[in-house]
């Protein structure tokens, strides 16, 4: 995938490119693709602007990811909540997809240390290509990068921010708890709740900021709000789905990261209260972290052989009904429509 390309998932993989489109299907109707397409590129400007501010041994460890590619879904996703106010093209729409996008990028620095993982859109993770001190460094340096922009509109959002930002390091911060000797229904509910938190609220945050500086109503920006949310829930069920199921050259990721640290994801979770022969194998392999290669191979080629894909994708359908009631209100237009393309696509991305 292409950055900021949502144009179908079939388009293949480009991570690790650096390649920069922005071109989609979700925009049925030209005159909106063209505004999103450049609201994307002011926000792409702006990002690299910020990036390559410090010196170069700085710049070039803080845009290793952002130059690697990934697909501006949360900018996106602000210019898009931004078409239901009176002033899409305001400024502060580009600032606020851009503070969104810093703010994801620091997050992934983290993650990537946390998760131990050694690929990120389709190159090596900042701690793999240097080490878990510059990795966290450069996230930190995100964060002042993104504050910075952020102060530029004004305190309310830095209010906004300020909570979302601690709901996502919460999420974080809950996924590490052990929870292996909780009854398995409670793990499930921890676990909707932590993606939640470390997912949700920052595609969340993208639907009130967009919505919210381009002028929309308080109703409109909160619904937004609650749209980006259950999207970004959806959105993680299907990056954990991904990461069993999917290869390296579709995600730009290495597929069982979660398994081998011990974060037990709603596939597999679901999978667990099965009571079959390939559900009690796992049982025996998923007692922790799981290190030995073939181990998580076994582990993914049960979890192939189980429910537990299928039943989270019931899930995901159901956050979706929920998601279109969320929008029903909303005037009738083009971004409107793109919304929901935006929720299948958001299901059916491999990458
Ligand atoms: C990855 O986010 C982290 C999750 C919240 C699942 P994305 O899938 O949006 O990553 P990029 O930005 O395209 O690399
Ligand atoms: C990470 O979830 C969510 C955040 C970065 C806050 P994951 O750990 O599943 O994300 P990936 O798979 O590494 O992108
Ligand atoms: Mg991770
Ligand atoms: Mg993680
Ligand atoms: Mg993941």
């Amino acid at each position: 995938m292409r950055t900021g390309d949502y144009s179908g998932l079939s388009s293949g993989s480009a991570q690790g490119t650096g390649e920069h489109t922005a071109t989609s299907s979700h925009f049925v109707d030209e005159a909106l693709e063209a505004t999103i397409t450049e609201g994307m590129r002011k926000s792409e400007d702006l990002l690299i602007t910020e990036l390559g501010r410090g010196e170069d041994f700085l710049a070039e460890r803080v845009s290793h990811l952002a130059q690697a590619g990934g697909k501006r879904f949360r900018p996106m996703f602000t210019m898009l909540a931004a078409q239901f106010g009176e002033n899409p093209e305001s400024d502060k729409v580009i600032t606020a997809a851009t503070v969104l996008e810093l703010t994801h990028l620091a997050t992934l620095y983290h993650d990537d240390v946390m998760d131990e993982a050694d690929k990120r859109r389709g190159v090596p993770s900042a701690n793999s290509r240097w080490d878990n001190t510059v990795a966290i460094l450069a996230g930190d340096y995100l964060f002042a990068a993104a504050s910075r922009l952020l102060a530029e509109l004004g305190s309310e959002s830095v209010a906004h921010f300020a909570e979302t930002f601690g709901v996502l390091v919460t999420g974080q911060m809950r996924e590490c708890l052990n929870d292996l000797d909780l009854p398995i229904e409670e793990r499930i509910e921890r676990y909707l709740k932590v993606i939640a938190e470390k997912t949700g609220v920052l595609i969340a945050s993208a639907g009130y900021l967009g919505a919210y500086h381009a002028g929309a109503s308080a109703d409109i920006s909160n619904a937004l709000r609650r749209y980006g949310e259950l999207i970004g829930i959806v959105f993680q069920i299907v990056d954990d789905i991904i990461d069993i199921s999917s290869n390296t050259d579709q995600s730009g990721k290495t597929p069982g990261t979660d398994l081998r640290e011990g974060v037990f994801t709603l596939p597999v979770l679901y999978a667990l209260q099965e009571d079959t022969p390939a559900a009690d194998r796992l049982r025996e392999i998923l007692v922790g972290p799981v290190s030995d290669d073939a181990l998580v191979d076994e582990a993914l080629e049960l979890l192939a052989q189980t429910n537990g894909v299928a039943r989270a994708m019931e899930k995901v359908n159901e956050l979706l009904d929920e998601s279109d009631r969320v929008i029903a209100d909303l005037p009738d237009c083009a971004a409107k429509d793109a919304l929901r393309h935006v929720a299948r696509y958001t299901v059916e991305r491999v990458g």
